[in-house]
């Protein structure tokens, strides 16, 4: 065995490098065009190794997952989430999935349709306009996310706008915090940053708490997100208060921004595809319009639609790459794996590698049709991760998609500005550099 080649001896090229600290992404993907499918950096004691093939997803997430751990590098991710479902290992993780899988069916998640729905409505109701506009579709798109989990999550608490305008800073605030840390070590040292970080907890905290406490103390019973948790139960046991509260944290963050950035993403390829776009339309229009409701079944006959948001999560992967801690000493394609190495897989590159797509960097909806063989390995497309910790809200976050795209399709196309180039970075979840504007046109 040997080390895999890349950059060692670098002390805390993470500090140093702006690309690194900005676009991450973007620099693992330097160092994969340089290197090959598996590269090393030294960032001061800690050894992060770039895995790049679909068959190293398999090996990390499946074949050897025991090997492999959220460990150290979810540390910073801890201290926002706590002990929940994305942070926590083991027995206590599997009795939580259990506890809350049920309640993320597709089956179960088509109950939403209607919040869903009306969620959208309500922000695209205030963007009233005749004509085109200039519009940066992406503060358009997280206010959507985040009016849908509010609604599913809480219903009525939801309304309550005092409480979520001082919400939203907080929750704003703290992923940033967390993202740009990821792979530093936990240090608590009152620094203001810190000290507004532990201040935007509390906010949240006392925002969830209240919400908790008030629904324990009234016999009301509540079929939202919320009120599914708290019912959940394992022989005769449910959760706690403070294992409630690290859930919907977890659901709250896993289940806004990333479905935010995936539909903005899915507008920008749309408007840069007018024949696509046009596709999308004709089609919702021949499902949706005959004044036919959104239901399970009729989204079901949306498959373009549906090609596309694959497309578009395959080219603009909302968690671009996410890490493992090597529990043990293992060996990768002949290359050393230390125990105690942060291993990063990437969907960023594993979605662009050419060995298991064709003319990777274009958009093809249709590659997805069956038949044509893509991806050449099942484990080359995982932009909800693969395994045991697959996305839980991937049915979810699909029907999501689908409702929103369905209704914005209906009222207004979208078309691209002349000299926007578009930059991304990464800071938890991929996003444009500066913002998404386009040409909006209501029909
Ligand atoms: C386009 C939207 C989404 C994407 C791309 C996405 C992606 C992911 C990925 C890649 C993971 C695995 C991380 C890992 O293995 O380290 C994950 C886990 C998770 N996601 Fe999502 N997600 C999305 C939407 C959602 C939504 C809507 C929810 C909830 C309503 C959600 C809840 C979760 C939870 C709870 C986990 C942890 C599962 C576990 O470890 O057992 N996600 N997601």
């Amino acid at each position: 065995m040997t080390d895999a080649p890349g950059i060692t001896g670098l002390l805390n090229v993470f500090q140093m490098n702006k690309t690194a600290r900005e676009a991450p992404h973007e620099f693992i993907d330097d160092l994969w065009q340089r290197f090959g499918d598996v590269a090393q950096v030294g960032v001061g004691p800690l050894t992060l190794i770039v895995l790049a093939r679909a068959e190293h997803v398999k090996h990390v997430l499946v074949t050897e997952r025991k090997k492999y751990i959220k460990g150290r590098s979810h540390d910073q991710l801890r201290t926002l989430l706590g002990n929940g479902l994305f942070t926590s290992e083991g027995e206590f993780w599997h009795r939580q999935r259990r506890l809350m899988a049920p309640t993320f069916t597709p089956a179960a998640v088509s109950q939403y349709i209607a919040d869903v729905v009306a969620a959208v409505e309500e922000v695209l109701g205030d963007l009233d306009f005749e004509g085109t506009r200039q519009l940066d579709v992406q503060p358009i798109m997280t206010d959507i996310a985040m009016n849908i989990i509010m609604r599913t999550m809480f219903s009525s608490a939801a309304t309550d706008e005092e409480r979520i305008e001082a919400l939203q800073p907080a929750l704003a605030e703290t992923l940033s915090h967390v993202s740009e840390r990821t792979a530093a070590p936990v240090i608590n040292l009152p620094t203001p940053a810190n000290r507004r970080y532990r201040k935007h907890i509390a906010t949240i905290d006392d925002f969830i708490n209240r919400i908790i406490e008030e629904r324990r103390s009234s016999d009301e019973q509540h079929d939202d997100l919320l009120g599914l948790l708290m019912q959940a139960r394992e022989e005769g046991q449910g959760m706690t208060d403070a294992q409630l509260r690290d859930e919907v944290l977890i659901t709250f963050f896993a289940g806004h921004e990333t479905t935010a950035q995936a539909l903005t993403f899915t507008l920008y390829l749309l408007a840069e595809n007018p024949a696509c776009q046009r596709r999308v339309r004709d089609e919702i229009g021949s499902v949706l319009y005959g004044g036919q409701p959104v239901t399970p079944e009729t989204l079901d006959h949306l498959d373009y639609t549906q090609r596309v948001i694959k497309e578009a999560l395959r080219l603009y992967p909302p968690v671009a790459m996410f890490a493992r801690d090597a529990a043990e000493e293992d060996e990768i394609d002949g290359y050393t794996i230390p125990k105690g190495a942060m291993v990063m897989l990437s969907q960023w590159i594993t979605h662009r590698h050419a060995d298991y797509w064709s003319e990777p960097y274009a958009f093809n909806p249709d590659r997805w049709l069956p038949g044509r063989g893509e991806p050449r390995h099942p484990y080359a497309y995982f932009p909800f991760g693969s395994g045991q910790r697959t996305c839980l809200g991937k049915s979810f976050a699909e029907q999501e998609m689908l409702i929103v795209l369905a209704l914005l399709m209906a009222r207004c196309t979208f078309a691209p500005l002349t000299g926007f180039e578009l930059n991304t970075e990464y800071g938890g979840t991929l996003r444009p550099a500066d913002g998404m504007p386009l040409a909006v046109t209501r029909q």
